[in-house]
């Protein structure tokens, strides 16, 4: 366990201008390319209604975090619920294709088809999703190659639980970095926050889970584990956590 994540005012308006400003710029991305699809001869008016679904159901994403960050302690609850992984993971990917097409990036998914269900709060992990997948985003971005992938893969653990991978092409993390991500305002970004991995280890750890982060062997990307207990398992400690 690690230590608990203080629950103060500098965290919550951290917190807070994070989400204003991933959400802003979700905005912005689906805002442009519905405009693009329109301004296109003759207007792509299919595509342009989907960037905007996604724009709005981005927004009402946001809505929903904020009021429930009302009241911080949020985050250390949870409300829990029997919940299919590959739906979460489906899910944020969904909600974030156009930032992913914005940086040209190629999706892979590796899902377990028969993976146990684990208990909990949809909308936390949802958040812990988003928050690993806008770092891959940025790390694909960060190397100015004209594309890059970002995989996300589920698999079943033995000892009873879920283990959920998200490997990418992107800058690696630092080596001396490697154990220093999760702590809380760590950035190496110009506008970065340092709240979105602490928040999402603080969600983890509620959860009975781990989650740690490695620089990929072959020189090229990181990946970030994560392993959730199953349904009807109390904790994912017992799980090997270096597969
Ligand atoms: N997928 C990744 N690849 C490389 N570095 C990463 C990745 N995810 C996180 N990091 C590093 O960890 C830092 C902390 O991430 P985070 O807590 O999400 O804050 P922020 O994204 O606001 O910087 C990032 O600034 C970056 O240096
Ligand atoms: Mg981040």
């Amino acid at each position: 366990m690690h230590d608990p994540l203080p629950i103060d005012a500098r965290l919550c308006a951290t917190f807070l201008a994070h989400e204003v400003n991933k959400s802003a710029s979700a905005v912005l991305i689906n805002a442009e390319a519905a405009l693009r699809w329109l301004d296109k001869g003759p207007a792509d008016v299919m595509r342009a209604q989907k960037s905007l679904r996604l724009l709005i159901r981005n927004t009402e994403r946001t809505c929903e975090i904020i009021s429930r960050f009302r009241d911080p302690s949020w985050l250390l609850r949870s409300d829990r619920e029997a919940v299919n992984v590959n739906d979460i993971a489906n899910g944020t990917l969904s909600l974030m294709f156009s930032e992913i097409a914005d940086a040209s990036i190629r999706v892979e998914r590796d899902f377990c088809q028969s993976l146990q269900l684990i208990s909990a709060d949809r909308a936390q992990l949802e958040h812990v999703f988003t928050n690993l997948i806008a770092n891959s985003i940025d790390a694909i971005r960060a190397t100015r190659r004209r594309a890059g992938y970002l995989r996300v893969g589920t698999y079943q653990v033995d000892q009873g639980g879920v283990l959920i991978a998200i490997e990418d092409s992107g800058e690696p993390i630092p080596a001396h970095h490697v154990d220093h991500v999760f702590d809380l305002l760590h950035t190496t970004k110009p506008y970065g926050s340092g709240v979105g991995l602490a928040i999402s280890r603080a969600i983890i750890d509620n959860h009975g889970g781990r989650i740690w982060a490695r620089r990929n062997d072959w020189g090229e990307g990181s990946t970030f584990r994560m392993i959730l207990p199953g349904v009807g398992h109390a904790s994912a400690e017992a799980a090997d956590n270096e597969s």
